[in-house]
């Protein structure tokens, strides 16, 4: 039996529609291909896309996970979880977003300690939000990941960021900058967005991970393997860097 206790990587961004659940599915598509088994929970929990985008129906989903833990009624941590392949399996956001707001980031822990030994690598979708779930979800997380565009008001909002994450003394985070598929579109330079949000890049996507008619592969249900295709040809060891640096 494995007795190592899974990494956990949160995804998150100072801004909404940076791609944050699309980055989520091809880490995991690129932990499928080193043999890793991965476990997504879906922490986005006003509009938590991970079920729809794998084209899956979900089992019970968080807000159930997080009334049945209150009410002492967890047991089985299985009927929670689904299987989306032999490498990956998600728990999906509330499938009722009114019940968003009454699940707090407190059951986390537990649910992180019943399944740690059984994934490699659990994966957290989030939304880009400041609040106290997300703050708990960091705090639970292994790693951070701040995924951002090329354009001001992404920048003007990491800088704010990286100055709250310096004050609470937080060093566990890793930024990663979009090319935009338009190399017109790329404002600054690497070493402009440097001194502007005063901290490092770590890793630079290239425009050649933009996939074209996406949302087709998620109907045809082609969404990992899509995206597996484009990693490798487009940014295979970056990707391959990311995972591995995410996970040591
Ligand atoms: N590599 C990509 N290629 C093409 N479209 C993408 C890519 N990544 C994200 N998108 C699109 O951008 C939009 C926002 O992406 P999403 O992953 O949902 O972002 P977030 O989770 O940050 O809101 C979606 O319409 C998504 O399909
Ligand atoms: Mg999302």
């Amino acid at each position: 039996m494995k007795i190592t206790k899974s990494k956990v990587i949160t995804v998150t961004s100072v801004k909404g529609g940076v791609g944050k659940t699309t980055f989520v599915l091809a880490l995991a598509a690129q932990y499928k291909m080193q043999d890793k088994k991965v476990l997504i929970i879906d922490m986005d929990l006003f509009s938590g896309d991970i079920e729809t985008l794998l084209n899956k129906e979900s089992k019970k989903d968080i807000y159930i996970l997080f009334e049945d833990i209150l009410n002492n009624n967890f047991y089985d941590v299985e009927s929670y979880i689904t299987n989306y392949d032999d490498n990956i399996d998600f728990i999906a956001a509330p499938k009722d977003p009114r019940y968003a707001s009454k699940v707090n980031g407190n059951f986390l822990n537990l649910l992180i300690s019943r399944v740690g030994t059984k994934y490699d690598v659990i994966l957290i979708d989030t939304n880009h939000f400041l609040n106290e779930v997300n703050l708990v979800t960091f705090d639970n997380s292994n790693e951070i990941v701040y995924l951002m565009n090329n354009n001001c008001t992404n920048l003007k909002n990491m800088r704010t960021m990286i100055s709250i994450l310096s004050d609470m003394h937080m060093e566990n985070y890793k930024i990663v900058l979009y090319e935009a598929k338009d190399k017109r579109k790329n404002t600054f330079k690497k070493f402009d967005i440097k001194s502007m949000i005063k901290d490092n890049i770590n890793y630079i996507i290239n425009q050649n991970f933009y996939i074209k008619d996406i949302d087709k592969f998620i109907i045809d249900d082609k969404m990992l393997s899509i995206l597996t295709k484009y990693i490798k040809n487009t940014n295979s060891k970056l990707f391959d860097k990311i995972a591995r640096d995410l996970i040591k």
